[in-house]
C-alpha cells in the first residue's frame, strides 16, 4: 500500500450542487486528434487528471506544441497526420489503459519506432487484445512476457485495413484499430458484440475524417486529413456516478449534479440504480460540445437488490465498483454477471471490491464474471480496506463508508488523481464525512 489513505465515517445527508471534472475518455481523444489535425484546436473542460496529462505529455514528446492558458484549457498546434516525430525514449502512459491502447494504434502507423510503458498496474494489463488485431493489419509490436507492457511498436510497417469481429465489447480495442486505420491502405471495419462508447467515431467525424458508424459497428478508410476543431469536454458521468450512489444511500440526501455527460453508452448505472429504486430526476437536458448533458437531482431512497441485466454491462463498465457499494446498502441480493472485464481493469475489481466489502462484514460471493452481494440495509461495520492503487475502488469505499457504523480506513488512494483530481474536497463540500489520514 502507498502512504496516501482516507478515513470515511458514517455520513450526514449530502446536499447542495456539485459539478464533476471533464470526461477522461473524451480528454484523451481530444489531445490525440487535435495533435494529428492540420491547424490549431482549442480544448475546453480538459480533465486535469494524471491519465489525460500522461497522454498530453506523450504528444509533446512526439513533437506537438500544446499550450495551457489556464486550468482545463489546452491549445494544441496540430502537426498533421504524418507530422509526428520520434521521441527520445520510452513514452509513459502512467496508469492509463486507454492512453496505451489507443496510442499503440496510432504509433503502429508511424515511420519510426516507439516504446510505451506504464505504471505497476498498467504493466500487468493485457495488451494482446490490441496487438493481435494490429498484427493482422501488418503492424509489428513486441510485448512483455505474457502480452503485457512495455510495448515496442515498430515503425515503417505498411498497414492494411481489416474487418475485425471483436469478441470483447471494448471501446479501447475498437478505437485502437480505427486509429491504426487512419494509416492503413483500404477499409478498417470493427464489429462489436455489444455497442460501446463511440467517442472516437464521433470525434473523428467532428475533425472531418470520413467515417460510418452505428451501434456495434464502425468503418473508415485511410488516407484522409484531420481538420483542427475546438472541443468542449463534457463532465464525466463516471465521476458523477460516485455522487449518484452516495446521495442514494445516505438518508436525507438531496444533491444536484450539474451538466453531467449523458452519452447513452455511459449511463447504464442510471438505469440500474432506478431498477434498484433510486430517485434520480433529469432536468435541463441539452448539449455541450456535441454531447448530451443534463442536471441530475438525486434524493435518498431505499434501494433493493436486483439481478443486473447484462445488456447494461458495457454502458456501465467503469461504474461497477460504485454499484458494489450501492448493492451493499440494499435490502436483498444483487447479482452481477457478464462482467469478466472487471478482472482486468486498473485492479481486479471483482476481487478488490469483494475483499474490501468482506472486511466491512458484507456477504459477497465472487464469480469469474461478477458477484452476488447480500445487502445490509441496516448498515455494516467499519474496517480497513485496500484500494490496490485503483482510483475507482478508493472512491467506492469512500461512499460505502458513509453508511458504515464505524470508520472505514481506505489505503492506497493516491491514484484517485488519475481520473478525479479534487474528489476529496468536492466530496467534503457535498457533505461527505471523509478526510485524509
Ligand atoms: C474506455 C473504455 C473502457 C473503459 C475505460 C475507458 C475508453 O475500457 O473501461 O475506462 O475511453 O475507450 P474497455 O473498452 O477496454 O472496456
Amino acid at each position: 500500500m502507498s502512504e496516501a489513505s482516507w478515513i470515511a465515517a458514517p455520513g450526514a445527508p449530502l446536499r447542495g450542487e456539485v459539478r464533476v471534472p471533464g470526461d477522461k475518455s473524451v480528454s484523451h481523444r481530444a489531445i490525440m486528434l487535435a495533435a494529428l489535425a492540420d491547424g490549431t484546436s482549442r480544448i475546453e473542460g480538459f480533465l486535469e487528471g494524471e491519465d489525460a496529462r500522461a497522454t498530453e505529455a506523450i504528444f509533446r514528446r512526439l513533437g506537438v506544441a500544446i499550450e495551457t492558458p489556464g486550468p482545463g484549457t489546452r491549445i494544441v498546434h496540430g502537426v498533421g497526420v504524418d507530422g509526428l516525430r520520434a521521441a527520445d525514449g520510452p513514452l509513459d502512459c502512467g496508469n492509463a489503459g486507454t492512453g496505451m491502447r489507443l496510442i499503440a494504434g496510432l504509433l503502429a502507423g508511424q515511420a519510426f519506432d516507439s516504446t510505451l510503458v506504464g505504471d505497476a498496474s498498467l504493466s500487468k494489463r493485457p495488451m494482446r487484445r490490441v496487438t493481435e488485431p494490429l498484427a493482422q493489419m501488418g503492424a509489428r509490436i513486441d510485448t512483455g512476457q505474457g502480452g503485457v507492457p512495455p510495448l515496442h511498436v515498430h515503425g515503417g510497417t505498411p498497414l492494411t485495413g481489416v474487418e475485425f469481429d471483436n469478441v470483447l465489447a471494448s471501446a479501447q480495442v475498437k478505437s485502437c484499430l480505427l486509429l491504426a486505420g487512419l494509416y492503413a491502405d483500404g477499409e478498417t471495419v470493427v464489429h462489436e458484440p455489444r455497442p460501446t462508447r463511440d467517442y472516437t467515431e464521433r470525434m473523428l467525424a467532428a475533425f472531418g475524417w470520413p467515417i460510418e458508424f452505428a451501434p456495434g459497428i464502425a468503418r473508415l478508410s485511410g488516407g484522409h486529413r484531420l481538420r483542427a476543431t475546438d472541443v468542449r469536454v463534457p463532465a464525466d458521468f463516471s465521476s458523477a456516478a460516485f455522487f449518484l450512489v452516495a446521495a442514494s444511500i445516505v438518508p436525507g440526501s438531496d444533491l444536484l449534479l450539474r451538466r453531467v455527460g449523458m452519452n447513452p453508452r455511459r449511463t447504464g448505472l442510471l438505469h440500474v440504480l432506478r431498477l434498484m429504486g433510486a430517485d434520480i430526476v433529469e432536468s435541463d437536458a441539452g448539449e455541450e460540445g456535441g454531447e448530451p448533458v443534463a442536471d441530475l437531482r438525486v434524493r435518498h431512497a431505499p434501494l433493493r437488490g436486483i439481478d443486473v441485466p447484462e445488456q447494461y454491462v458495457p454502458d456501465m463498465i467503469d461504474e461497477f465498483p460504485a454499484l458494489f457499494a450501492a448493492a451493499a446498502c440494499t435490502s436483498g441480493v444483487t447479482r452481477i454477471t457478464g462482467a469478466h472485464e472487471l478482472r482486468v481493469k486498473e485492479s481486479d475489481r471483482i476481487a478488490t471490491m469483494a475483499a474490501g466489502l468482506r472486511a466491512l462484514d458484507v456477504e459477497i460471493e465472487e464469480a469469474s464474471d461478477g458477484a452476488t452481494i447480500t445487502g445490509r440495509a441496516d448498515g455494516f461495520g467499519g474496517g480497513r480496506v485496500d484500494s490496490h492503487g485503483d482510483h475507482r475502488i478508493a472512491m467506492s469505499f469512500a461512499i460505502a463508508g458513509q453508511r458504515a457504523r464505524g470508520e472505514v480506513v481506505i489505503g492506497d488512494t493516491a491514484n484517485v488523481a488519475t481520473s478525479f483530481p479534487g474528489f476529496l474536497e468536492l466530496a467534503q463540500t457535498a457533505g461527505f464525512s471523509l478526510r485524509s489520514g
